[in-house]
Formats: structure tokens, C-alpha cells, sequence
């Protein structure tokens, strides 16, 4: 039997040197290693042989078999490289034409917004807090200081579902409720935190208002928080968001859940304040509501007034992504039109 192995050995390693394409290697392979092969057959049948002479057998049809494997792993090597140099010889691969790119989504302009106000914010300390998209009166409203037939409610035109009491928030400024209670420890702990997230409105779509947008809201709790405190900060975030030089100015305004409210102004960083057509030659372009959070909402957060103090603001994103890339339309933002998402 030894002799049998030997010669079936020494044929395959014949057959071998003569393979040149991979078709008669696979079939050689079958032949020989295959599951009904010569080798392994032959491994197969130790067990037949007599006792004294099955190590020494077993051992030589082992080895037999590794180096078969070894140069048939060799063979389909050099079949390869054969194949490859004829492919590149006859032009079938032509070296100098460009690679393929590979297509990969990328970030929606509005995301890259809110991730680089998340990012500004976060190297200010205050970390992102995410609330709900669906609220109920009292959060949207109630808590926030809006009385039931308050005025100020007109001014966010609603989306009412066929739930009582649940609509969609038109604003980010529930969170500031939701935070204070989950976060606040029953107004013992102080909070930074900003709140980004889709809003709401029930109004008529134009190119300057969509039904739903993005707002980052920021919320500051603390003790001995003061209007300076406010100031400075969003002074601070404007140089790091708009310019170095970024100036701001702020207007007094109402919000129910702010006292006293303001609206922040930046300079105009496409005309350097001279006025333009984008800040209707004012010179200023406004970026935010802020305020003092109103005794009312501290206590519906579970503060104390007379011992805890905060600022509040909300800042739009669409707004100040249109007019960093010049955009002109919000309707392209949930357009879903790929000729505008693929140039960002
Ligand atoms: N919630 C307001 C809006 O949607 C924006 C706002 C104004 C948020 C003043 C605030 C604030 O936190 O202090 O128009």
C-alpha cells in the first residue's frame, strides 16, 4: 500500500507541473485531496492495514497530503498571476483608467449646523439635553408661563392632534421644563444645558417659513445667575460661531417665560454691518430670543425664585444655514431633492 501512495504522490506531483489554468487545477484537486481523492482515500483505509505498519503509513500519507496541499496552493498562485499578467498584456485592464468613487451619504446641511452649535456650546460647558417632539399643553404652553387664552399663544400657530392635550411642540422651550424637573433634583442642582430639536408651526409654507425647524435652546440655572451672565455668553458664543470679531446687540422683547426677554441681533458678517439686501440694510441679523427664566417656570421646575436664577434663549438653525451657504429657500431643506442635500 506504501508503494501505491508513493506512486499516486509522485503522478499528482506530475499532473501538476503541467496545469496551467485553473479548471484543470479544480479538477486535479477533486482527483486528489477531493473528499473521494486518491490521497485521502488512501489516508482513509489506514485503518486496514495491519497494526504494526498503520503509524508509520499514516504518518507518510499525512505528509504526503500537506505537501500536495502546499503546492497546489502554489500552483493556483502562479495560475493567478499568469492570468493577471495576460489580462494586463492583451489591455483587458487598463491600469491608467480612474478609480470608481465610492458614493457615501453625507450630513444634511441641517445636521452640520446643529453639530457645530452642539459643539461650540459643549467647549462652553453646556451639555445637549434631548427632550420630546411631542408634547402636551402644559409642557408647550402652560408651565411655560402661557396662561390658557394668553395672547402669546397666537403667536406659534399650532399642530392639535385628535389626542386632547397632545400637540406637536412649536417650540424647544418645553425642555427647559422637562430638564429642570428631571435633572434639577427637586431645584437643588444647577443646570447647563442646550436643547436642539425639531419644531412645529401649523403656518403657510414659503420660502422663508416651513411647517417644521430646528431650534437649539440653551438653559443656565443657578445660583446668583445674572442678565451679565446672559450677555456675555452669547456674546462669547456669537464670536466663536460668526466671527472673532462678531458684535451683538440686544432688543428688548416678550416672551411669557422670560423676564426680562430680549432678542439678540449679530452684526451682518456678509456686509460687516454697512447693510445689505440679507440684513435688509440694518447692518444686524437677528439670532436668537433670550431672557431671564421667569419666576413662574423656575418654580414649575421645582425652584426656588429667591434662591435660584437662570438665562434662557432659543436660536433657529435653518435661518443660519441659509445664510452661511446662501441659500434662498427653506422649502429645498425637507425637499428631499438630492441636487441640493449633495452639494453640502
Ligand atoms: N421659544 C421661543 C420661540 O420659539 C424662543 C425663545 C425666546 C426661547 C426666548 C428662549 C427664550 O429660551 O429665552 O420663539
Amino acid at each position: 500500500m506504501l508503494e501505491q501512495l508513493e506512486s499516486h504522490y509522485q503522478q499528482a506531483q506530475q499532473e501538476l507541473e503541467t496545469i496551467s489554468d485553473s479548471e484543470a487545477l479544480h479538477r486535479w484537486e477533486i482527483r486528489y485531496l477531493g473528499r473521494k481523492g486518491l490521497i485521502t482515500e488512501m489516508l482513509r483505509s489506514t485503518g486496514r492495514l495491519p497494526q504494526e505498519e498503520r503509524a508509520s503509513f499514516g504518518k507518510r500519507a499525512n505528509e504526503i497530503k500537506n505537501q500536495l496541499t502546499e503546492a497546489y496552493r502554489q500552483r493556483e498562485a502562479l495560475i493567478q498571476q499568469q492570468a493577471l499578467a495576460r489580462d494586463l498584456e492583451e489591455g483587458q485592464i487598463d491600469s491608467t483608467l480612474p478609480g470608481r468613487a465610492r458614493t457615501v451619504g453625507g450630513l444634511h446641511p441641517s445636521t452640520q449646523t446643529l453639530r457645530l452649535y452642539a459643539h461650540i456650546w459643549a467647549e462652553m460647558g453646556f451639555q445637549v439635553y434631548r427632550s420630546r417632539d411631542v408634547e402636551t399643553d402644559d409642557y408647550n404652553f402652560q408651565l411655560l408661563n402661557f396662561p390658557p387664552h394668553h395672547p402669546a399663544r397666537e403667536m406659534q400657530d399650532t399642530f392639535y392632534t385628535d389626542r386632547p392635550d397632545v400637540i406637536l411642540r412649536t417650540h424647544t422651550s418645553p425642555g427647559q421644563i422637562h430638564a429642570m424637573q428631571e435633572l434639577g433634583e427637586n431645584g437643588t442642582k444647577p443646570i447647563r444645558v442646550i436643547l436642539p430639536g425639531m419644531c412645529y408651526r401649523h403656518e403657510q409654507i414659503t420660502a422663508r417659513s416651513e411647517i417644521q425647524f430646528h431650534q437649539v435652546e440653551g438653559l443656565a440655572v443657578g445660583r446668583n445667575i445674572r442678565m451679565t451672565d446672559l450677555k456675555g455668553t452669547i456674546a462669547e458664543f456669537a464670536k466663536r460661531m460668526y466671527s472673532p470679531e462678531a458684535r451683538v446687540r440686544f432688543r428688548a422683547s416678550y416672551f411669557p417665560f422670560t423676564e426680562p426677554s430680549m432678542e439678540v441681533d449679530v452684526e451682518c458678517f456678509l456686509c460687516d454691518g454697512a447693510g445689505c439686501r440679507v440684513c435688509k440694510y440694518t447692518g444686524w441679523l437677528e439670532i436668537a430670543g433670550a431672557g431671564m427664566v421667569h419666576p413662574n417656570v423656575l418654580r414649575n421646575g421645582g425652584y426656588d425664585p429667591t434662591v435660584w436664577s437662570g438665562f434662557a434663549f432659543g436660536m433657529g438653525s435653518e435661518r443660519a444655514t441659509m445664510l452661511k451657504h446662501g441659500i434662498n429657500d427653506i422649502r429645498y431643506f425637507w425637499g428631499n431633492d438630492l441636487r441640493f442635500l449633495e452639494q453640502f
